[in-house]
């Protein structure tokens, strides 16, 4: 799902993983003047090999494969064959995980506004069909929907409740209005779709109805003369995102089978824990006009309510909350709750090393029958590195790690496919995995975006330089070069991508992409507009950047997997733990709180002692060939961070055990650093709770210090 980042600071986010702000505005960069290193970047031998097999044309051709029919979660088992088949042919061991899991498909759906004069309104709930655009007239294209949504209908008043947030609420019930039997109308953006529905129906409310809005496109709308796709780089005024609803921050995976996996005859646990018990609907801007437009006047204003992300762009639209403005929607939702067998390609190339495990994933379903950002323009790059690594192999090489390529299902409703595998795999993984390497959406622009564990800056950064990336109109960057401009900081994992269910058991993570920036195409997210044609047209026009980051991931992949040493850094953590210690202190100097971090700083102060000591004994060991010292350093670069998680989990979710960094339970995909703490004091407003996760936290943090010590 990983949504995109248009980023725009002063406006805030498109439903973002992260906020990101750019650097540069400047449409040709030149190579840093301090830059040394000769370009094109020196490579040796392998990975040369690597790097010239990757294949512009090839890559859009594995796109076109995937774009071009159905493949919603749970219903495309010749898709996933197709991959294993593809891995098979370059020399990968290939086969099918299935999972029996809970999924919804939608069978019909329907909005009525009635205004207060009792005329009505009733959108289409469709996206236009679009002449140059073939697969947005094919006949089995997928309604708009909510994945995980509720079967039921609601008739009522309804109130514009902003991006849905708690305090979006929370803000609206403090300026007297009554949220309770009336229906959300919610903008995108801001936290994961699901919360906002969650929040509604913790509210009371009875349906909930979300809309994109172009406020969220910063300059590149119609109403400031940017034509709309096709024509344009604008948002389609049609366009509509669909989505999971799922409370992904209370659990990801299979809603029935919390904690372990999901095989026939499994024991099924009620799902209405982390799915909505209100049903809610998406829709265009285009079509969310009427319905905001018929609020205007009514209740508290935007300006009175004061809230981010509040005020959108749609034109004619005041954003007032509408309470008391009279007119009323009914809405219908039915979906055919069933369980469904999902299918997890798997490929692997065994390693010398058996116990030293590399996993590459990315998801295949997507929510229409594009897909040709999310998730397939990684899906094409995975079947690209299949085939470079078979033009090693064919020198004789094998890898000194086992590889494993996943090529998962059901992430779409909630990282279904990967949080299954992980739970039938766990004591494998637990003692084999090295890191988990994620590629969702590779490219929905040209702008490379990287977030992963500390351990692993510095070799994610370190590749980047080897790697030519055409920008623009600019010449002679490598990867780095433009990443450092544009962006300079690799993010901290949150959630909204499969790398979730390994990061929290303690495996070494990264996530990597490429996206647009404010000057760039409105990327479709979700819609039938990310489609072929779309990329071809003003997404990736050539395939140039999927080729840059299919080699970026190769060639990480190829040092994860070959090197003598582990690429690993335990000293990664030192300088992070220090920014989030001083985010930490902030949050709690801003508290009525008196919490004592002192065991969080003396255990932070023995892991940085311990992962120095742990890097001179690696340095050493290498100084001095010592095989045996080596390969002992490399299993705790493997193991330590396996110390960072907690057995019971984080407070009410269980499944997130690591300390350091979780989804925000009010956010789904933005991250916050020691959730245990920071969310004892921020959600939970308990001081003692607060206190008693700096002990946990500490612990955890003593745990993977002494890892790396013995
Ligand atoms: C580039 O400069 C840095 C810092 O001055 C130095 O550490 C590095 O060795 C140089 N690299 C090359 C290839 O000369
Ligand atoms: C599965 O996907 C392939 C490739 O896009 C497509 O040709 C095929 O029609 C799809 N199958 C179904 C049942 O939709
Ligand atoms: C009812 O109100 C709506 C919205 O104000 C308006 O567009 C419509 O023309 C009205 N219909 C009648 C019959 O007055
Ligand atoms: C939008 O355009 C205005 C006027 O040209 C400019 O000041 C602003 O920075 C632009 N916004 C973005 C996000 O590029
Ligand atoms: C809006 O809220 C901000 C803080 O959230 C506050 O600083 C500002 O004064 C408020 N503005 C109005 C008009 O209330
Ligand atoms: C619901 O899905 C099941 C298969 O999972 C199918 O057999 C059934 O016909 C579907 N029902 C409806 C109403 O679509
Ligand atoms: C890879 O290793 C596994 C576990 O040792 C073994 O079962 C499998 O046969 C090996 N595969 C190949 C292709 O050698
Ligand atoms: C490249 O330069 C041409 C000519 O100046 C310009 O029209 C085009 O928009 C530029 N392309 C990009 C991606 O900046
Ligand atoms: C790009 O690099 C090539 C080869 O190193 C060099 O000949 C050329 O002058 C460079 N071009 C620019 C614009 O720097
Ligand atoms: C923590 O916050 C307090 C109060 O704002 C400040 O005095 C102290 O220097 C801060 N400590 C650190 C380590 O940032
Ligand atoms: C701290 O306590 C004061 C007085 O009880 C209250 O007004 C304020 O909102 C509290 N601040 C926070 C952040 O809880
Ligand atoms: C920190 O490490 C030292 C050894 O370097 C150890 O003796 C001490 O007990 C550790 N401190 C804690 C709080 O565990
Ligand atoms: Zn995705």
């Amino acid at each position: 799902m990983r949504a995109t980042f248009l980023l725009l600071a002063t406006i805030g986010a498109e439903a973002c993983q992260r906020e990101r702000t750019f650097k540069s505005h400047s449409h040709n960069l030149v190579r840093r003047q301090s830059s040394n290193e000769t370009f094109p970047p020196e490579l040796d031998a392998n990975e040369q090999i690597l790097v010239d097999s990757f294949d512009s044309t090839s890559i859009s051709t594995w796109s076109y494969y995937y774009t071009h029919g159905a493949h919603v979660a749970g219903t495309n088992k010749s898709m996933a064959q197709w991959t294993a088949d593809k891995w098979a042919e370059y020399g990968f061991t290939s086969r099918l995980d299935e999972y029996l899991v809970f999924l919804n498909y939608p069978v019909s759906h329907s909005l009525v506004l009635t205004y207060p004069n009792g005329s009505t309104y009733t959108p289409s709930l469709k996206e236009a069909v679009l002449a140059e655009d073939e697969t947005t007239s094919y006949p089995n294209s997928i309604p708009t929907f909510h994945g995980y949504s509720f079967t039921g209908n609601a008739s009522a008043e309804y109130v514009y409740v902003g991006r849905g947030q708690q305090v979006d609420y929370d803000r609206l019930t403090a300026l007297g209005v009554d949220l309770k039997g009336k229906i959300a109308l919610a903008k995108y953006g801001g936290p994961f779709r699901g919360l906002k529905v969650k929040n509604a129906q913790d509210r009371g409310m009875l349906g909930t109805v979300i809309f994109s809005d172009p406020g969220d496109d910063g300059n590149m709308t119609e109403a400031k003369g940017v034509a709309a796709y096709p024509d344009g780089y604008a948002r389609n005024p049609t366009t509509v995102q669909r989505g999971s609803v799922q409370f992904l921050s209370t659990y990801p995976g299979d809603p029935t089978t919390p904690g372990y996996v999901s095989k026939p005859g499994a024991p099924r646990a009620d799902h209405g824990v982390v799915t909505p018990q209100i049903p809610s609907l998406p829709i265009s801007w285009i079509e969310a006009q009427p319905l905001l437009q018929a609020l205007n006047g009514y209740g508290p204003s935007n300006t009175s309510v004061n809230r981010t992300g509040w005020t959108g762009a749609i034109p004619g639209v005041t954003y007032s909350a509408g309470s008391g403005s009279g007119a009323a929607l009914s809405l219908s939702n039915v979906m055919n709750d069933t369980y469904a067998t999902i299918w997890d390609a798997v490929g692997i190339i065994n390693g010398t090393n058996q116990d030293e495990v590399v996993i590459v994933g990315n998801h295949r379903d997507a929510w229409i029958v594009g897909g040709a950002a999310d998730p397939n323009s990684g899906s094409a790059v995975l079947i690209e590195l299949a085939k470079a690594f078979a033009k090693l192999t064919e020198t004789g090489w094998k890898p000194a790690r086992t590889i494993v390529l996943c090529s998962w299902d059901a992430e779409e409703y909630g990282l279904v496919g990967s949080t299954e595998w992980m739970e039938e795999y766990i004591p494998w993984l637990k003692n084999a995995a090295v890191s988990y390497l994620n590629v969702d959406v590779a490219v929905s622009g040209p702008i490379p975006d990287i977030s992963a564990t500390p351990d692993m800056h510095a070799i994610s950064k370190a590749v980047m330089k080897k790697i030519v990336y055409p920008y623009r109109n600019s010449t002679n960057l490598t990867m780095y070069d433009v990443w450092e401009q544009e962006s300079g900081e690799v993010g901290v994992l949150g959630s909204g991508s499969d790398y979730t269910a390994f990061l929290h058991r303690g495996i070494a993570s990264i996530d990597m992409g490429a996206g647009g920036g404010p000057n760039d195409p409105v990327y479709p997210y979700h819609s039938n507009y990310d489609s072929y044609h779309w990329m071809t047209k003003f997404g990736d026009p050539g395939f140039i950047t999927h080729k840059s980051i299919g080699q970026y991931l190769t060639l990480l992949l190829y040092h994860m997997a070959n090197d003598a040493v582990v690429p690993l850094e335990p000293s990664g953590y030192i300088p992070e733990f220090d920014t989030y210690l001083t985010d930490l202190n902030d949050t709690v100097s801003s508290s009525n709180y008196t919490i004592d971090l002192s065991p969080l700083t003396e255990a932070i102060s023995n892991f940085t002692s311990s992962a120095q000591e742990f890097e001179a004994l690696r340095s050493q060991a290498l100084a001095t060939n010592d095989a045996a010292l080596l390969k002992v350093q490399n299993h705790k670069a493997r193991d330590f961070s396996r110390g960072f998680t907690s057995q019971g989990g984080l407070p009410t979710r269980e499944f997130y055990q690591h300390t350091i960094f979780a989804p925000g339970r009010d956010t789904g995909y933005a991250p916050v650093t020691f959730p245990g703490i920071t969310e004892s004091i921020t959600f939970d407003k308990d001081g003692e709770l607060a206190q008693e996760w700096v002990g946990k936290t500490a612990d955890a943090i003593l745990v993977a210090a002494s890892i790396l010590k013995t």
